[in-house]
């Protein structure tokens, strides 16, 4: 393949090597980051298909919502900078930028805010579905049903092709997620469930679900409120990852919203995704002490060992993660207020960083600390259990998903996604009966 021209109009030729043709693909411009080659008229033309399984070559879509330089360490939500947005912005107006791609007047954020928190609550029959599950199941597991069934009880509001039901559905998601995370929580310790708060914001309602008691109000530190919303920030979107492309498949059949990010939900569980951040805590429990730390870097360095450093590596940054800065500075900062003086968990961390980062096995793969290095030990400082760490990253990323599922929804040239393959079975061949086989 031959790139023959740049700009507008570009071309990339791709030359069949079996019979000597020679196609021209049309190239299309990114505003920023690379071009992609459009291969959608490759298999009429060629007979061939492009084979690239895990997507490592490979653009879905085409999105205006999040840009990552993974070389650079860039992280965009609408062309700002998440390191601005952790600092100046809040949880509520990222929700409201990356649903609408510009940050809100006072006015708009203030309506968003009050529209949000009319959905908080779930609607009572919601209870009687969390009854059904074992005590000790996963949260993550009570996530994916719940979430999931929501199209059981909001009936109005799971007609895709109509704007305002499109609307509901994200408000209502973005909303309740909060509300059926504590209760999964609560369900999980056989404590009551906490109804939402109005007069609280969206991290604040967060916490006082998780912690208060009817016998006990429970005060919201504002530290641990500020900290949960630059957390929920910065997990708020990550272009086209997994669980996101799980959502835009599974919405690319015109399923409903709920179905869509339960959908993703499954698929943020998995450990090499969002259940990393539970599985960097249960590594570093496992190390237990500094002096372990090369036994441990050692065991991921091999490859016949399944151990992985979690936390360590991304598929596209290729240079620090750069919630991984932010993660890492807000960790000191929660601990200190928190009057935490020494966190054995964060000091092995830390060793665990500077010595992964000097190594050459890391440096050459470029093997960086992504967000779920830092964030688990946050979580653990505020009290929140191991098993609630992936959910909070789903209530989070709720807001993204929401976003892009509804890009998808409303871009004319979406097509139900149908990916093809290579196949290497048998060929045909006649059906044995049972007593000749
Ligand atoms: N520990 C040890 N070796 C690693 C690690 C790691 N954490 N990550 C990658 N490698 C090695 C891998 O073995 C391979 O080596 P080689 O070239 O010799 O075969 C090389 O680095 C490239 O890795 P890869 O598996 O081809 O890269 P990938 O892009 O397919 O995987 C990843 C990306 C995030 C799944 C992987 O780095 C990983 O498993 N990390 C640990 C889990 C983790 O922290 N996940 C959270 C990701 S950030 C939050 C999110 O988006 O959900």
């Amino acid at each position: 393949m031959s790139d023959t021209s740049h700009g507008k109009n570009a071309t990339f030729t791709l030359t069949d090597n079996r019979d000597g043709k020679a196609y021209e693909l049309p190239v299309m411009d990114a505003s920023v980051g690379p071009s992609v080659i459009d291969v959608r008229k490759l298999y009429a033309e060629t007979d061939c298909f492009t084979y690239d399984p895990g997507f490592t070559s490979t653009g879905s879509c085409e999105s205006k919502i999040t840009y990552i330089d993974g070389d650079a360490g860039i992280l965009l939500y609408r062309g700002i900078p998440i390191q601005d947005l952790a600092e100046h912005s809040d949880f509520m107006e990222v929700c409201y930028l990356l649903l609408y791609g510009e940050l809100p007047t006072g006015q708009q954020k203030g309506k968003f805010e009050k529209d949000i928190t009319y959905h908080t609550m779930l609607h009572e029959q919601i209870a009687n579905f969390f009854r059904g599950f074992r005590r000790d199941a996963h949260p993550m597991a009570v996530m994916c049903g719940v979430v999931g069934a929501l199209s059981a009880f909001y009936h109005d509001s799971t007609d895709i092709n109509d704007p305002h039901h499109r609307m509901i559905a994200s408000y209502r998601l973005i909303a309740k997620m909060p509300t059926i995370a504590a209760w999964a929580y609560k369900y999980a310790l056989g404590q009551p469930f906490i109804y939402p708060r109005n007069e609280l914001s969206f991290a604040e309602n967060f916490l006082h679900m998780m912690y208060a008691t009817p016998c006990e109000e429970y005060k919201v530190s504002p530290v641990l409120s500020r900290a949960m919303d630059r957390i929920l920030t910065l997990h708020a979107d990550h272009e086209q990852n997994a669980s996101t492309s799980t959502v835009r498949l599974a919405g690319s059949s015109g399923a409903n919203p709920f179905a869509c990010i339960s959908a993703g939900i499954a698929s943020l569980w998995g450990p090499a995704h969002g259940g990393a951040n539970e599985a960097v805590l249960t590594m570093l429990g496992e190390i237990g002490h500094k002096d372990n730390i090369n036994e441990y870097i050692k065991k991921a360095k091999d490859k016949d060992d399944p151990f992985r450093l979690m936390g360590f590596g991304h598929r596209v940054y290729k240079n620090m993660d750069p919630r991984a800065n932010v993660m890492r500075d807000s960790c000191h900062e929660v601990l200190e207020e928190l009057g935490i003086k020494d966190e054995p968990l964060l000091d092995l961390a830390m060793e665990l960083e500077r010595i992964a980062l000097e190594d050459e096995y890391f440096v050459s793969r470029k093997l960086f600390p992504n967000v779920d290095f830092y964030s688990g030990i946050i979580f653990k400082a505020m009290g929140i259990p191991t098993s609630m760490f992936t959910v909070l990253f789903a209530v989070a990323r709720t807001v993204g998903w929401v976003a892009q599922w509804n890009e998808m929804v409303e871009d004319p040239s979406q097509k139900i996604g149908r990916p093809r393959q290579l196949y290497t079975g048998y060929t045909e061949r006649p059906y044995v009966p049972i007593d000749k086989r």
